[in-house]
């Protein structure tokens, strides 16, 4: 099979389109046939070694972790899925090597879910890891109807689901973006504000009480920010900045659950979450993708189109 590789840590210049062997399928596993491949922030981290503390790492790396495609085959005892199903799955293995950036990957059944039928297949690979964050992140900051929640980073890949889904939920929701997202934010329902200094008095000028929750992609002034904003430091849900949990907050890490995959499949059917897809490259395009997920600038997702 094709698939982009990279046999050493570093920038985005690392990775090339090699030939590789078929992935096995081990029992419990389906073959997918990779239609494609979303990009996250961590795919280029953990290429930078950024993550090397933490994770096992098997070179050379196919990365990625996001995934949408079609059964091709299954393992032993798979009789949940059966070959021509549509998936999708957030394929974060116990150990990096054999990711998504390719035209074959294998995954447990319990690292994917049914691809919503409403979402195309750009779409439906850019849900996984950044809805399941999301959607992971509002229960743990227990967001619901009636709550008002700040999402730092509105715009972005989880925050454009964090957003969508606390909305569904019945909560009010100010999110921080540049002044160019501002028009995006409001057609998602979501009150916008500019980050950068001043932020809480302009949160305050929106909510002069402050807010029940928030989950924070940005980390540093926006964990200080929010916690000027809480009266209950333990609904901040931070998924990048560790100083949460010393402000009585949670740092969170995503976890692939079938479960809440197939809930947020279903909410997408439902017309409740869109995802929006700022830029499609082809599979062999995945250094620039890299570059412009680095930029911080992406609205929605960055997709890698493979077959
Ligand atoms: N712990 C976990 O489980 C987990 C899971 C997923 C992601 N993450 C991490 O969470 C972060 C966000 O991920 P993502 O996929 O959402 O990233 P992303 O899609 O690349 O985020 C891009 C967005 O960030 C916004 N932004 C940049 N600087 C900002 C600031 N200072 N304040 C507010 N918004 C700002 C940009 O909006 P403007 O263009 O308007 O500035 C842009 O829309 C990354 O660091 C990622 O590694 C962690």
């Amino acid at each position: 099979m094709r698939a982009i590789i990279q046999e050493q840590y570093g920038e985005p210049d690392v990775l090339k389109l090699a030939e590789r062997p078929d992935p096995k399928v081990a029992p419990g596993e389906v073959l997918i046939r990779v239609k494609a491949a979303g990009v996250n922030p961590v795919d280029w981290k953990l290429g930078a070694g950024y993550l090397d503390a933490m994770m096992e790492t098997q070179f050379p790396i196919i990365p990625g972790w996001d995934v949408a495609g079609v059964v091709e085959a299954v393992g032993l005892d798979v009789y949940d899925y059966k070959v021509g199903d549509e998936v999708i799955g957030y394929v974060r293995k116990d150990w990096v090597a054999n990711g998504t950036y390719a035209e074959l990957v294998s995954a447990n059944v319990r690292l994917i879910a049914r691809k919503p039928a409403a979402l195309d297949w750009n779409e439906a690979a850019g849900l996984p890891l950044a809805g399941l964050t999301a959607y992971q992140a509002l229960n743990r900051a227990r967001v619901d109807k009636g709550d008002t929640v700040i999402v730092h980073a509105a715009a972005g890949g989880v925050g454009s689901f964090a957003t969508q889904l606390a909305v569904a939920r019945g909560a009010r929701v100010i999110g921080t973006a540049s002044e160019r997202n501002h028009d995006f934010l409001r057609e998602l329902g979501v009150e916008p504000v500019t980050y950068g200094e001043g932020l809480v008095e302009r949160v305050r000028a929106l909510a002069s009480d402050g807010v029940d929750a928030a989950v924070d992609c940005v980390g540093g002034e926006s964990v200080d920010a929010s916690r000027e904003l809480l009266s209950d430091p333990s609904r901040l849900v931070s998924v990048v900045d560790p100083r949460a949990d010393e402000v009585g907050g949670v740092n969170m890490w995503v976890r692939p659950d079938a479960t809440d995959l197939a809930e947020l499949s279903r909410l997408a059917d439902e017309g409740k979450v869109r995802v929006f897809v700022d830029r499609v490259l082809p599979l062999e395009q995945a250094a620039e993708a890299w570059r412009l997920s680095r930029e911080g600038r992406t609205r929605g997702k960055i997709i890698l189109s493979v077959s």
